[in-house]
């Protein structure tokens, strides 16, 4: 037996009984005729204690053999500490040892195990298994853990049924690149791994499973963000006939349950706001909605007063910060210079100081006076007190940059606490949207989501104007989920791909399994996905995803610990097929 108990349930209850641990060796105390360790494991961590007079002598000279990170196993006696540590449960004993084992000695690790290490994000990436040891990765993949066993009970008892899907597929377009595969027996061909499963949990609900669910690994080749990685985790769900509405209930009771089950809070209703409201009132499509600072549109009362940036712009908005009237010009030019970087891309930004006596000064007093600003205040809901700050451009970059100007206002006033939670969902988004690069449409959400019933006529007509039957589920201004009612219709689901720029043969190729099993009895259905480490990492009060991750890859796409991507040899490339490809010239 290794042991007879782990390192966190030893208490005073335990006093005077004969044990056994065993653990990694976290600390040494050594004082000559005495020395204490701290064992540890997943559980906990319990003090040991090796002193010349009371452990028997060859053991004592053992302890002097061990260091850090050595695994050992220990027999010995609670006993009460002197010094007791009120802040662990095992604080009040420690193990005077009789018997010591060095099972495996280990280097000196390359950074401390301790909460905060010293390990910059390289090295503890390239050591993660040390950097698992450390309480805060433990605890980050525990919830994880819980998180995913909540969900699974949760949808089991709804009904939902647990259904694996293929890694090796066909591209299935989520707006992403795919990662490729190439295939040893079909020479030249290529799996993709999937996006999601979308297309085959549809293709479920074909089969007549009604309600699906997966805790399910996807792969996107895209640009990496604190909130992105390559290979990340859905939990994913298809339900058949249903309607928006019955999605949308059930997901944010499962959300509603999750916060109540692993944080005790009890969540408040979800807002349903439309895509363009979004826009309009927070100039985003995953608005954190736990503080105000809407915007206000100033454009009747700010365009024709001969302030030439306004007058050639489309869309002239304000915010008010609150209590910002005092912000000293400096700080105001910082806030300027900041929306002025290259990630936010403003030309800068118009300010309006409501002050305390209901006057008000601006960067413009040569263009507006009082009654004007007034009007701004009124639009923006300032109060005296506050700082009005108003952009001005095309639509869609000044409510880009308006939001990021927002959203980093708030932090820096800390308004958006960790622990503090709302959910929202954005329903209505268009269903289309048009890219430049290359003239044509492509879908907001994904292909098979179903335009609104009210607006099929537009389809031919007026695409642009269509909107979706899709809906995002947002938490503290990051987007976690996402899905739609489907088509599932052949002939709609056609013209679909035609109004994205599919040839019909193209979209046969590509979806003609799709299409084939429409025309066999496919019910009405609508699903969501929800991004697992997104949620884990809110539950965690974080956004950076990356640290609920057991072995997460790095901004470029690696991982440093098995040193992947990496090239392969000739012979691998010969046996795929691959190795006469022409080389790209640089
Ligand atoms: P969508 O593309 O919106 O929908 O993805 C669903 C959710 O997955 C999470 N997510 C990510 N998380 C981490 N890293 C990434 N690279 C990443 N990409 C997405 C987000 C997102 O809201 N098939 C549809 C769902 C459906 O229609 O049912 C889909 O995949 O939290």
């Amino acid at each position: 037996m290794h042991r007879s108990h782990n390192c966190g349930e030893l208490s005073e209850s335990n006093l005077n009984q004969e044990v056994t641990l065993a653990g990694w060796v976290q600390k040494i105390r050594n004082k000559g005729f005495i020395a204490w360790v701290d064992l540890r494991d997943r559980y906990g961590i319990t003090q040991l204690v090796f002193d010349e007079t009371r452990t028997p002598k060859a053991v004592f000279k053992k302890s002097t053999g061990i260091g850090r990170e050595d695994v050992i196993q220990v027999k010995g006696l609670v006993i009460e500490r002197e010094s007791k540590n009120l802040n662990i449960p095992s604080g009040g004993i420690e193990i005077l040892v009789s018997e010591l084992s060095i099972l495996n000695h280990s280097e000196t690790p390359p950074f401390t195990i301790e909460n905060e290490t010293d390990g910059g994000d390289e090295l503890r990436m390239k050591y993660r298994y040390l950097d698992l040891r450390r309480n805060k990765v433990k605890e980050n993949l525990i919830l994880r853990h819980r998180v995913s066993m909540i969900v699974r009970n949760f949808l089991s008892q709804a009904d939902f049924i647990d259904i694996e899907t293929p890694y090796l597929i066909k591209s299935t377009p989520e707006g992403a690149r795919d990662f490729i595969v190439p295939s040893r027996m079909n020479n030249g061909q290529f799996y993709a791994l999937p996006q999601s499963p979308q297309t085959f949990k549809q293709l479920l609900m074909v089969g007549g499973f009604d309600k699906y669910f997966q805790i399910v690994k996807c792969f996107r080749d895209e640009d990496l963000r604190a909130d992105r990685q390559p290979e990340f985790t859905q939990i994913d769900c298809e339900m058949s006939f249903v309607e928006q509405k019955d999605v949308l209930s059930l997901f944010e009771e499962l959300i509603q349950h999750l916060f109540q089950e692993i944080k005790g809070i009890k969540l408040n209703e979800f807002p349903r706001i439309s895509y363009a409201k979004a826009m309009e009132k927070y100039g985003s499509d995953k608005p954190d909605i736990r503080f105000g600072m809407t915007f206000g549109k100033l454009n009747e009362i700010a365009k024709g007063k001969g302030f030439n940036v306004f007058d050639s712009q489309e869309l002239i908005i304000g915010i008010a910060v609150p209590g910002g009237a005092n912000y000293t010009r400096k700080e105001i030019d910082n806030w300027i210079d900041w929306v002025k970087r290259p990630q936010v891309g403003a030309k800068g930004l118009i300010w309006v100081r409501c002050n305390e006596d209901g006057s008000y000064k601006s960067s413009v007093d040569n263009f507006f006076n009082q009654q004007d600003l007034a009007e701004w205040s009124k639009k923006t809901n300032a109060h005296a007190g506050d700082l009005i700050f108003v952009m001005a451009g095309d639509s869609q970059n000044a409510q880009t940059q308006l939001s990021a100007l927002r959203i980093e206002i708030a932090e820096q006033m800390g308004l958006r606490k960790s622990n503090e939670y709302a959910g929202l969902w954005v329903t209505d988004f268009p269903l289309l949207a048009w890219d430049e690069d290359s003239k044509r449409y492509h879908a907001m959400h994904h292909p098979f989501t179903a335009p609104k019933n009210e607006h099929l006529d537009w389809l031919t007509s007026t695409p642009e104007k269509v909107l979706a039957n899709a809906y995002d589920l947002v938490l503290n201004g990051n987007e976690i989920g996402g899905g739609s009612i489907r088509i599932h219709d052949t002939q709609l689901q056609e013209q679909m791909f035609s109004l994205l720029g599919f040839t019909k043969k193209q979209a046969k190729d590509q979806f003609g399994f799709l299409m084939n099993a429409f025309q066999y009895g496919a019910p009405p259905h609508g699903g969501i996905a929800l991004g697992l480490d997104r949620l884990v990492a809110l539950l965690g009060g974080s956004e950076t995803i990356k640290d609920f991750i057991a072995f997460p890859k790095n901004n470029n796409g690696r991982d440093v610990m098995i040193d992947a991507p990496s090239k392969v040899s000739d012979d691998n490339l010969e046996e795929l097929y691959l190795k006469s490809l022409p080389k790209k010239s640089s």
